[in-house]
C-alpha cells in the first residue's frame, strides 16, 4: 500500500486557502440526451466548487456522467438544465465567441482521447492554442518545447501524432492543456495510456499546478492518482452520490471509501 501513497515532497503541507470565489461552480447541473424512450440523464442536478489551489478528483462507474461534466464545465456542451459559472461569470451569456475566447485563454483540456491534431507536429498541436490567443509564434512554439521537456517529450517535438505511442500522445495532450496561464485545468483520465510511474509524474504536475493557483478537475479511475486530489467527488447516475476529503498521509480512507461503492 505505502508505494501507492503519492510523495508530496515537492507540494507545500496544507493546501493554500482560496482566495476569492471558486473558479469553477456548477449549480443544478442537467444534461439530458435524446427524448421519450431514448431519453438519458447524463447529469441529474449536480453542485460542485472548485476553488484556486484546489484539485477535485471525480470517480464513478463508466457512464456515471464523469466526462459530461467536465465537457459542459469547459464550455465544450451545453447543459440542458443549471448553470456554469468560471470566475463569477456564467458562461451562458458570454455566446459562442465569449466561450471560445475563455477556453483559449484559460481553461486547459485533457480529453479523454487526447484530440490532438493529426497535421501538426507535438509542438505545434501545443502551441496552437497560444498563438491563436495571440501569443506571437515564436513564444508560442518556444512555450511548447518547454512544456515538453517538463513532460520528458523534447524527443518527440517535431514528431505527428500517428509516430507517437498512446502514452506518448496522452502526455503532449497534457503539456497543451498546462501551457499558459491556465486557471482552470480539466483533464478526462489523464493517466489512462500511462504507466504508473508516469502516471505519478503527470500527477506531480498536475498537483503542483493547483499549488500555484490554477483550479484542477481530474476524472480517474485509480484511487492511488485521486489520493493526490484535496477532494474526490463520485458520480453515480449522473448524480454525486459522496464526497471525500482527501488524507495525504493515508490514502487507505480513500480506497476504503472506493471499495465501498
Ligand atoms: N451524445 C450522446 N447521446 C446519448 N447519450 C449519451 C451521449 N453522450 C453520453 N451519453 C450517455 O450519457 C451517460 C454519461 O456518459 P459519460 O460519457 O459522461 O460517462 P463517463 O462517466 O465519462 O463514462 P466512462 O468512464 O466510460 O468514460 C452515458 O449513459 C452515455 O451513454
Ligand atoms: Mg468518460
Amino acid at each position: 500500500m505505502s508505494s501507492h501513497v503519492p510523495s508530496r515532497s515537492a507540494a507545500p503541507a496544507d493546501p493554500p486557502i482560496p482566495a476569492g470565489g471558486p473558479v469553477l461552480e456548477l449549480r443544478a447541473l442537467t444534461r439530458t440526451h435524446g427524448s421519450g424512450i431514448a431519453e438519458v440523464h447524463a447529469l441529474r442536478g449536480v453542485n460542485l466548487s472548485v476553488h484556486a489551489g484546489e484539485l477535485v478528483a471525480v470517480m464513478g462507474p463508466s457512464g456515471s456522467g464523469k466526462s459530461t461534466l467536465l465537457t459542459i464545465a469547459g464550455g465544450l456542451d451545453t447543459a440542458t438544465g443549471g448553470q456554469v459559472i468560471i470566475e463569477g461569470q456564467d458562461i451562458a451569456g458570454l455566446g459562442q465567441k465569449g466561450i471560445a475566447a475563455l477556453r483559449r485563454r484559460s481553461v486547459g483540456y485533457v480529453f479523454q482521447d487526447y484530440n490532438l491534431i493529426p497535421a501538426l507536429t507535438a509542438a505545434e498541436n501545443i502551441a496552437l492554442p497560444r498563438e491563436l490567443d495571440g501569443v506571437s509564434v515564436r513564444k508560442a512554439r518556444k512555450e511548447a518545447r518547454a512544456a515538453l521537456e517538463e513532460m520528458g517529450l523534447l524527443e518527440i517535438a517535431d514528431r505527428f501524432p500517428d509516430e507517437m505511442s498512446g502514452g506518448q500522445q496522452q502526455r503532449v495532450a497534457i503539456a497543451r492543456a498546462l501551457v499558459g496561464d491556465r486557471r482552470l485545468v480539466l483533464a478526462d483520465e489523464p493517466t489512462g495510456a500511462l504507466d504508473s510511474e508516469t502516471g505519478e509524474k503527470v500527477l506531480a504536475l498536475l498537483r503542483s499546478r493547483c499549488d500555484q493557483g490554477a483550479a484542477g478537475v481530474m476524472v480517474t479511475h485509480e484511487p492511488r492518482y485521486a489520493a493526490w486530489a484535496d477532494r474526490v467527488v463520485f458520480l453515480r447516475d449522473g448524480s454525486i452520490v459522496d464526497q471525500t476529503l482527501t488524507d495525504h498521509s493515508d490514502a487507505d480512507s480513500l480506497l476504503t471509501s472506493e471499495a465501498a461503492k
